[in-house]
């Protein structure tokens, strides 16, 4: 999880910075560590507040998500709409915090 925090850190500094290379290789970098997640077992206990609330078929969908999106940062770079690409990363934060929500029961 802390690989995947950094490397959403880099791909936003490279937002700020408009620095191509450096938002690519965060990508990339995040969607090797996402295969990690889906690992997640989230305790059942913790999940009480969703009747059919399946915590493993939850995170697998969340990586698959999160790696579509992933695809869709480089794609709208590609295509030069950058502000497409960042559309989709604050998307993704949204993601992040979604399950987060679930997990410490904001
Ligand atoms: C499917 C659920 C789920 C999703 C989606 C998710 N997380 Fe987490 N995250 C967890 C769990 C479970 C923990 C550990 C329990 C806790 O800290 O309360 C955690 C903890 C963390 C932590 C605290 C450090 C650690 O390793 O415990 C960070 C940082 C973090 N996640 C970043 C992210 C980022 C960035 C994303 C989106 C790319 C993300 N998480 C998406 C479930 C998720």
């Amino acid at each position: 999880m802390q690989k995947l925090e950094k490397s959403m850190e880099t791909i936003q500094k490279g937002f700020f910075y408009n620095n191509t290379e450096m938002v690519k290789n965060a990508v990339r970098e995040f969607k090797s560590n996402l295969i990690n997640m889906d690992a997640f077992i989230l305790s059942v206990k913790e999940m009480e507040n969703g009747r059919n609330f399946k915590p493993k078929r939850y995170a697998k969908e969340e990586v698959k998500a999160l790696t579509q999106m992933s695809d869709d940062i480089i794609d709208a770079y590609e295509r030069d709409r950058k502000d497409r690409a960042t559309r989709v990363y604050a998307n993704m934060i949204s993601r992040c915090l979604t399950c987060h929500k679930i997990i410490r029961k904001w």
